[in-house]
């Protein structure tokens, strides 16, 4: 088992491309990738890392991708504790279709582990973005990574090259 796991959510593939090109990033031999739709069964796979990174798309307006729904209640209704846990979160969105709730899931994400006990880090300013309304916008930065493959995919890159930088303050990667 390696020190950091990666869950992610994803429909048509973004941030599921997202999430693997962060483990390498991060280092594969410290990263093990899980899809929720195919590899996720409850929160003790998640409970066995003290490093998490958690990939949610939005959709619907404003909600989590698809993947991340019943996990969201079950949360609620199972109350799993996460003391101790540091959590990154990062996810796709449309600034321009859904620029009314932008990477809006993000928002959700923070909300609810939070409330469990985690510590999240790996925010980020929201300079450099154009939206109308995020909920996971929060003082001025956003609380996790977002990006944008439908208007912004040139970008991809930089921002998850930028953001490993934060995550290395809080995560332990051996190079
Ligand atoms: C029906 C629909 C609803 C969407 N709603 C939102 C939204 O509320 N906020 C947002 O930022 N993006 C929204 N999107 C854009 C998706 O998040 C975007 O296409 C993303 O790249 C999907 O990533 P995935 O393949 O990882 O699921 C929506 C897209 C569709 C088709």
């Amino acid at each position: 088992m390696s020190t950091i796991g990666i869950f992610y959510g994803t429909c048509s593939g973004v941030t599921g491309k997202a999430a693997e090109q962060l483990a390498k990033l991060l280092g594969e031999d410290n990263c093990d990738l899980y899809n929720m739709e195919e590899d996720f069964t409850d929160f003790d796979d998640m409970l066995k890392y003290d490093y998490l990174i958690f990939g949610c798309s939005t959709w619907g307006s404003g909600e989590v991708q698809n993947d991340w729904r019943d996990p969201m209640l079950d949360l609620e209704n199972e109350k799993p504790d996460f003391t101790g846990k540091t959590i990154a979160l990062f996810g796709a969105g449309d600034y321009k279709a859904h620029g009314e709730q932008f990477v809006s899931a993000l928002g959700i994400l923070y909300d609810k582990f939070k409330a469990r006990g985690a510590t999240l880090v790996g925010s980020i300013p929201t300079e450099g973005y154009t939206y109308e309304y995020s909920f996971a916008e929060r003082d001025g930065m956003f609380v996790g990574l977002p990006f944008d493959k439908v208007n912004e995919a040139g970008k991809t890159k930089t921002r998850l090259a930028n953001w490993v930088e934060v995550l290395k303050e809080h995560f332990p990667v051996e190079e």
